[in-house]
């Protein structure tokens, strides 16, 4: 089915000036950037948007790491684009991420790791909503 998943680059790839290629790999790989908007978040949307971790330990790590400069996101769409972005990203720490995934290519470790895709299509939904308004998503009327 034709789904829309988040995706964030994060301040360690935009640092690296590698927006473009990241997005290359998305629409290389038949994916559709619907929506897109650059932002520095404020502590309180880096950790609202990643509540869903506030007990682990690395929570602190992970608000300051996403604070740490302008992130750029996106919503994806395509079809079963949730397990596809995750594919074309890769496994979360970059030691263990396949050849030719965006984490193997560009992130320098497990905290720093280039980018974050939606889980699940129900995540995918309430994090699209945590970024954009509905108007701020778009029909693709030329193909
Ligand atoms: P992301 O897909 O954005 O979802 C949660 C993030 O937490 C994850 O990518 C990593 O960047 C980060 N993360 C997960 N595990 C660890 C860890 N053990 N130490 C530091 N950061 C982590």
């Amino acid at each position: 089915a034709i789904e829309r998943t988040i995706s964030i680059v994060k301040p360690d790839a935009v640092g690296k000036n590698v927006i473009g290629k990241i997005y290359d790999r998305f629409e290389s790989n038949g994916l559709k950037i619907v929506a897109a908007k650059m932002k520095h978040l404020t502590r309180d949307e880096a950790e609202g948007f990643y509540a869903i971790h506030k007990e682990r330990p690395f929570f602190g790590e992970l608000v300051e790491f996403m604070m740490s400069g302008p992130v750029m996101i996106q919503v994806l769409e395509g079809e079963n684009a949730v397990a596809k972005n995750r594919e074309i990203m890769g496994v979360t720490n970059p030691i263990n991420a396949d050849v030719g995934t965006i984490r193997k290519d560009f992130a320098d470790s497990m905290s720093e790791n280039a980018v974050h895709g939606s889980d699940s299509l129900e995540n995918a939904q309430i994090e699209i909503n945590y970024f954009f308004q509905p108007e701020e998503i778009f029909v693709r009327t030329r193909g």
